[in-house]
C-alpha cells in the first residue's frame, strides 16, 4: 500500500485568507511526494517547492498565445507543477469538453511532461442502463487512441463515477474492483501497458477505512474532504502511512 496516491482536488474554493490558514494547518506534516494538492491555479505558488505533489485543475488545449483567460501546460510545468487533471467530469459537463477536446490537453499534458490524472465516469443514467463499461472504454479509447506505450505508462486514469461526486454515495468495494479490473484490462488491450488507476466520488474521512481495503486500487482523488486540512489529513494517514 506504501505507492497509494491521495490527491486532493480543491476545485474552485477557498479566498486567499482561507488558503493562508489551510497553509497553515497542513505544513505540520511531513507529506511526500504520494499526496498531492490541486488548488485554484491562481494559489498554485503558495504550494510549489514543498515535499508534497502539487497538480493543476485543468490545462488549455492550446499552446501559449492569444487565449483569454486559459493557462498553458508550458506555464504549468515552468512553475514546476507535477500534475494536471484532464477530463473531470465538471469540465465535461460544465464547460463542454468533449472526448476530443480531452484528448488534446492529455497529449498537450504529457507533451510538457506534465503527469497526467484522466478523469473517465459513467453518469448515473448510463449506470442505470448498463452503459457503465462502454462509456468508459469509449472514454479511455478516444483519450489515448494511438499513443505509444511509453506515453501512456507516464499517465494515471482516475475512475470517477459522475454519480458518486459530491453526493455522499459510493460504489460498492467490489463494484470499485471490478470496474478498476476493467480500467486496467482496457488499457493492456488498448496500449500494452498497466496504468495505476485511482478512484474518487465522495471519499471521506468516514469510508475511507472501508474504501482501502480495495485491493487494486492505486490510490484516491478527493474532492469536498481535500477542502479541509484536518479531513484531508484523516484520509492521508490512512492511505499513505499505512
Ligand atoms: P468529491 O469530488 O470527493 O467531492 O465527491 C471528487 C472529485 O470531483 O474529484
Amino acid at each position: 500500500m506504501a505507492n497509494r496516491l491521495v490527491v486532493g482536488n480543491m476545485k474552485m474554493n477557498l479566498t486567499a485568507p482561507e488558503i493562508n490558514k489551510y497553509l497553515k494547518g497542513i505544513e505540520k506534516y511531513a507529506y511526500g511526494k504520494e499526496v498531492c494538492f490541486c488548488p485554484s491555479a491562481l494559489y498554485l505558488p503558495y504550494f510549489i517547492g514543498k515535499n508534497f505533489s502539487v497538480g493543476i485543475q485543468n490545462i488549455a488545449s492550446t499552446e501559449e498565445g492569444a487565449y483569454t483567460g486559459e493557462i498553458a501546460a508550458s506555464q504549468a510545468k515552468s512553475l514546476k507543477v507535477d500534475y494536471a487533471i484532464v477530463g473531470h467530469s465538471e469540465r465535461r459537463s460544465y464547460y463542454g469538453e468533449t472526448d476530443e477536446v480531452v484528448e488534446t490537453k492529455v497529449k498537450m499534458a504529457l507533451s510538457h511532461n506534465l503527469k497526467v490524472i484522466l478523469c473517465i465516469g459513467e453518469t448515473l443514467e448510463e449506470r442505470d442502463s448498463l452503459k457503465t463499461y462502454k462509456v468508459l472504454k469509449r472514454q479511455l479509447k478516444s483519450a489515448l487512441q494511438g499513443m505509444p506505450a511509453k506515453v501512456v505508462s507516464k499517465m494515471m486514469i482516475a475512475y470517477e463515477p459522475v454519480w458518486a461526486i459530491g453526493t455522499g454515495r459510493v460504489p460498492s468495494n467490489q463494484e470499485i474492483e471490478d470496474t478498476i479490473a476493467f480500467i486496467k484490462d482496457i488499457l493492456k488491450e488498448l496500449c500494452g501497458v498497466s496504468v495505476k488507476v485511482l478512484y474518487g466520488g465522495s471519499v471521506n474521512s468516514k469510508n475511507i477505512e472501508t474504501l482501502n481495503k480495495i485491493p487494486n486500487v492505486d490510490g484516491y482523488l478527493v474532492g469536498g474532504a481535500s477542502t479541509k486540512p484536518e479531513e484531508f489529513h484523516k484520509i492521508i494517514e490512512v492511505v499513505v502511512t499505512q
